[in-house]
């Protein structure tokens, strides 16, 4: 388990004021019996959590535990067995272009940015067919798609600032600015114009104490909206310190499913980590 001194407390638990999603009715997404083979591979196998609006799900899980393709699964970018719900409804057969215009989003392990386009372009092109009027459209009403081009590039210098990318980084391109900074950049391109299920591989990969604290702050703020958050993590002290219920996964299985205390004390869990039980 990866261990460090840079997660504030008072940022942790702002990220987790309430403790518990169970106040909020449904779900705002909720899997059942997920399972995913790769050819004779089992990758993931009777996988079932919920995460409740304004909640952290936590999920944990060695190397190849199946973590990812948890996700996969969950955004039907494999071929998969069991149920996943948007509150009430069953969307295990919408595909992935589809689920995105029902919020729920998802940010991928590894960064993948347009490195032609400035990074308010990555942003502008994620916006989708409202950014850009078109050709037709320019040439007939230029001060219309002018107007709309501006709106487009505004909201993004916003919603990037929010994310934690500066606007000194806006007009570079994504792979000319800092590690940190790039890590932001992807969760914001995930979340583009709101998101009500967000789902993070790894946020927290490679970054030192500043941007650590900057995720928590985001984390916090997104929660506080009412977004749904997923957080494939192996940084530990992060994922207890802001997690509401964590999930964890060893060798395609559910190891274990509770709160940050309860997964600390499960057995089988300290098992899967350390090699022997504590
Ligand atoms: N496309 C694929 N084809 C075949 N096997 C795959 C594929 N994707 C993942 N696997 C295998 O499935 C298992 C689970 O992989 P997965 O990437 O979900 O693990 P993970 O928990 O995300 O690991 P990490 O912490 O290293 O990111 C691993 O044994 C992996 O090698
Ligand atoms: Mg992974």
């Amino acid at each position: 388990m990866q261990s460090t001194t840079s997660i504030d407390p008072a940022a942790a638990a702002a990220v987790n004021p309430l403790g518990s999603g169970e106040g909020a009715l449904l779900p705002a997404l909720r899997v059942e019996g997920l399972g995913v083979r790769y050819g004779a591979l089992v990758a993931l196998e009777g996988v079932s959590w919920e995460v409740f609006p304004g909640e952290l799900l936590g999920i944990i899980g060695p190397n190849g535990a199946g973590k990812s393709s948890c996700y996969d699964a969950v955004t039907a970018m494999v071929r998969r067995s069991g149920r996943v719900s948007l509150q009430t409804r069953d969307i295990t057969a919408v595909p992935p272009y589809g689920l995105a215009a029902l919020g729920v989003k998802r940010a991928f392990q590894q960064n993948a940015f347009f490195d032609d386009l400035s990074v308010l372009d990555n942003f502008v092109a994620v916006l989708g067919e409202h950014a850009y009027a078109g050709l037709a459209a320019s040439v007939l009403n230029p001060l219309a798609a002018a107007r709309r081009r501006n709106g487009a590039k505004a909201l993004a210098a916003g919603q990037l600032e929010r994310f934690g990318v500066p606007a000194a980084y806006h007009a570079q391109s994504p792979k000319e600015i800092p590690y940190g900074v790039q890590r932001m950049l992807s969760i914001a391109l995930a979340y583009g114009r709101g998101a009500d299920v967000l789902l993070l591989d790894e946020p927290a990969a490679g970054l030192g104490g500043e941007d650590m604290a900057a995720l928590v702050r985001l984390l916090a703020e997104l929660k506080r909206e009412g977004v749904a958050l997923v957080v494939i993590e192996h940084h530990m002290e992060l994922i207890m310190a802001v997690a509401d219920r964590i999930c964890v996964l060893d060798l395609g299985k559910q190891l274990a499913y509770g709160t940050p205390a309860e997964i600390q004390r499960d057995p089988r869990v300290r098992e899967a980590y350390l090699g022997k039980p504590q």
